[in-house]
C-alpha cells in the first residue's frame, strides 16, 4: 500500500433498474438476495473480464493489495450463500497473481508491495484453504501451500536490526516506508501463523504467533490505557531507523480496525488451537478496546462500524475505506473460535448490517452503498472499498450457517508446502539491501517492473 495516486479509471456506477434495498437480519433468503446486490456492485469494479484487463486485478485506483482484501471478501461471499457462480472467477484470481515463487510477490508489483499487501493475499488463501474453496491443479498453488509460502517469507523477513525485532512495512528498501514497523505486517504475520497453527497442528507456527505478538506489547504498539486497563488497542506503527534520540519511540497513534481486528482474531485462533487463559484473556480485552470503532449515539442502543480515525474528519483514502470489511471478517472469525464472544459481536454485525443497508441506496442504481453507516442514506462516497465493507458485514451474518474453518484433521483438504514459497526469483527472501551484489539485481527489477508499467499504461490507453 502506498499513498502517491496512480491516474484514475472512475469506476462507472452501473445503470440499472432501481431496487429498494430491505435486509431483515434474521432471514436468510433476503440476506442472501441483498448480498446479490451487493456482490454485483462489488463486481463492477473487477477488470479481469474487460478487454486488455488484467486477470485478478480491479480497476484503478486500487492497489494491488485491496485486490487480495476483495477475493477474500468473495471467498466468504461464495461459502455462506452456497453459490458457486463466482468460484471460477476468485479461484483464476487467487491463481494468476500468485507470482513466480507462489508466495503473492510478483515481479510486477515490487514498486508498491510492502509486507502487509502480501498479507492480505496471504490471508485470502488461508480463508479458502479453511473453507475447502477448490483444488487447484497445481498442488504448488494449493491454497494451504501458498498461505505457507507467503508465511515462510514474511517470517523470513523479520528483522532484529532495530526496535529488537518486528517486520518492516516494507519488503524492498527502495520503497518509502521501509523505516517504519507497523502494525498491519506484524498483524499479517501473527494472524496467519496463528490460523496455520490450526490448521496444521504444528507448534512452529505457534511459536511464531508468540513471538510477534509479544514483540508487539515490548514495543508497546499493542497496549492498554491506565485508565481503561482492559480496553486494549493497537497502534498504527513505529519508525524504526529515523528520529534521532526517538528512535523506536517515534509512534504513529492511529487505531484502525483492521488492526485491531487482525490482532484479536488471531488472538481468537490461538485460544482455539491451545485452549489456555492467556489467549481468551487477550482476546476479550481486544474485544473490549473494539468497542471504539462503534457510534453507539447515532441510533439510540445501536452499535453501529465506523473507521474512527478518518471517517468523522471525513479523510479516509481508499485503502482506508476497505478497512471495516476486514474488522467485519475478524469479528465473525472471532465468534466462531471463541464461541463466548459471539452474542455481543452478533450484536454489532446486526446493527452495522441494518446501518449498513441504510447506506445501500446511492448511485444511479440505487444500491450503491456509502462509507457512514450513521447516517440513515447514502453519504454519496462509492467505490470498491464501500462494496467490500457492507458485503463482509452482511456476510457475518451468516457464519453460523456453515462449518467452521475446517482443519486439516477435521475435513480440510488443502495440499500444504511446509517449505514453500522461497524461489530462484529472489524476490521472496530477504530484504534486498541495495549494495554490493544486490545492487545489479536490484536495478535490473525496477527496470524490469519499469517496462511492464509502462507496458501495462500503454496497453490502457489502447
Ligand atoms: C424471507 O425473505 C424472503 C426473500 O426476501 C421472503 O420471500 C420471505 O417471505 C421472508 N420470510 C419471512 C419469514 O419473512
Ligand atoms: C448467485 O451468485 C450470482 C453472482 O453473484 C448472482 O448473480 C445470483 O443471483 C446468485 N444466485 C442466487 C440463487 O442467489
Ligand atoms: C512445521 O512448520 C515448520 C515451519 O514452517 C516447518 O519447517 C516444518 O517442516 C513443519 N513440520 C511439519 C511436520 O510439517
Ligand atoms: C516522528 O515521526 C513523524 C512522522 O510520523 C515525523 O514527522 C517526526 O519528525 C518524527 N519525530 C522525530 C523526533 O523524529
Ligand atoms: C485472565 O484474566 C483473569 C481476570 O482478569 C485473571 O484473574 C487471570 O489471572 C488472567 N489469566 C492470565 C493467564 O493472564
Ligand atoms: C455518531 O454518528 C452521528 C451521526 O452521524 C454523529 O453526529 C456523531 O458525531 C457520531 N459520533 C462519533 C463519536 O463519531
Ligand atoms: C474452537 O472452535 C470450534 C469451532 O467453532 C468451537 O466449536 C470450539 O468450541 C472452539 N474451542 C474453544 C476452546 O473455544
Ligand atoms: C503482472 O504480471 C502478470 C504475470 O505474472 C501479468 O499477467 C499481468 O498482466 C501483469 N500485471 C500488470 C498490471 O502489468
Amino acid at each position: 500500500m502506498v499513498s502517491c495516486a496512480s491516474f484514475a479509471i472512475v469506476a462507472s456506477l452501473m445503470i440499472g433498474m432501481s431496487q429498494a434495498f430491505f435486509l431483515d437480519t434474521n432471514n436468510k433468503t433476503n440476506v442472501i438476495e441483498n448480498l446479490n446486490i451487493v456482490a454485483k456492485g462489488l463486481m463492477d469494479y473487477y477488470q479481469g473480464d474487460d478487454y486488455g484487463g488484467v486477470v485478478g486485478m480491479f480497476h484503478s485506483p486500487y492497489y494491488w493489495w485491496e485486490a487480495g482484501g476483495a477475493w477474500g471478501s468473495l471467498i466468504d461471499y461464495v461459502y455462506y450463500t452456497q453459490n458457486d457462480t463466482l468460484k471460477p472467477t476468485i479461484m483464476a484470481a487467487l491463481n494468476h497473481q500468485t507470482g513466480d515463487d507462489n508466495n503473492y510477490i510478483p515481479l510486477n508489483q515490487s514498486t508498491t508491495e510492502g509486507n502487509d499487501d502480501q498479507g492480505f493475499w496471504g490471508i485470502a488463501v488461508m480463508a479458502a484453504a479453511e473453507k475447502n474453496f477448490g483444488t487447484p491443479d497445481d498442488d504448488k498453488k494449493a491454497y494451504l501451500a501458498l498461505a505457507q509460502g507467503v508465511f515462510n517469507t514474511m517470517a523470513s523477513r523479520w528483522d532484529e536490526s532495530a526496535c529488537g525485532g518486528g517486520l518492516r512495512w516494507q519488503i524492498f528498501q527502495w520503497n518509502s516506508g521501509y523505516d517504519y514497523k507497523n502494525s498491519v505486517s506484524n498483524g499479517c504475520l501473527f494472524h496467519i501463523a496463528a490460523r496455520l497453527a490450526r490448521y496444521t497442528g504444528n507448534t512452529s507456527y505457534s511459536d511464531w504467533a508468540e513471538k510477534v505478538y509479544d514483540w508487539m506489547t515490548d514495543i508497546q504498539l499493542l497496549n492498554n490505557t491506565p485508565d481503561f486497563p482492559d480496553h486494549w488497542f493497537v497502534y498504527d506503527g513505529i519508525h524504526a531507523d529515523t528520529g534521532g534520540e526517538d528512535v523506536c519511540h517515534n509512534m504513529t497513534k492511529y487505531q484502525w480496525t483492521y488492526n485491531q481486528g487482525l490482532f484479536l482474531s488471531g488472538c481468537a485462533y490461538m485460544y482455539n488451537f491451545t485452549g489456555e487463559e492467556k489467549w481468551r484473556n487477550r482476546t476479550l480485552n481486544l474485544l473490549t478496546g473494539a468497542e471504539v470503532f462503534f457510534n453507539t449515539t447515532a441510533w439510540k442502543g445501536s452499535w453501529v462500524m465506523q473507521e474512527a480515525a478518518c471517517q468523522r474528519v471525513d479523510n479516509c483514502n481508499n485503502d482506508q475505506r476497505s478497512f471495516k470489511a476486514y474488522f467485519a471478517r475478524f469479528l465473525g472469525l472471532t465468534s466462531l473460535m471463541m464461541p463466548e464472544t459471539s452474542d455481543k459481536i452478533r450484536k454489532w454485525l446486526v446493527d452495522s448490517a441494518n446501518a449498513a443497508a441504510g447506506s445501500c441506496s446511492g448511485g444511479t442504481d440505487g444500491v450503491t452503498c456509502g462509507l457512514d453507516w450513521t447516517l440513515g442514506h447514502w453519504d454519496g462516497k462509492y467505490g470498491l472499498g464501500e462494496q467490500m465493507c457492507a458485503l463482509e458485514v452482511m456476510n457475518n451474518l451468516l457464519i453460523h450457517e456453515m462449518p467452521p474453518p475446517y482443519t486439516a484433521d477435521n475435513g480440510g483438504t488443502s495440499v500444504g508446502n511446509p517449505a514453500g514459497g522461497f524461489g530462484t526469483k529472489m524476490l521472496g527472501t530477504d530484504p534486498l539491501k541495495l549494495n554490493g551484489g544486490d545492487t545489479a539485481g536490484a536495478s535490473i527489477i525496477t527496470a524490469l517492473v519499469g517496462v511492464s508499467i509502462i507496458g501495462a499504461g500503454i496497453w490502457l490507453l489502447v
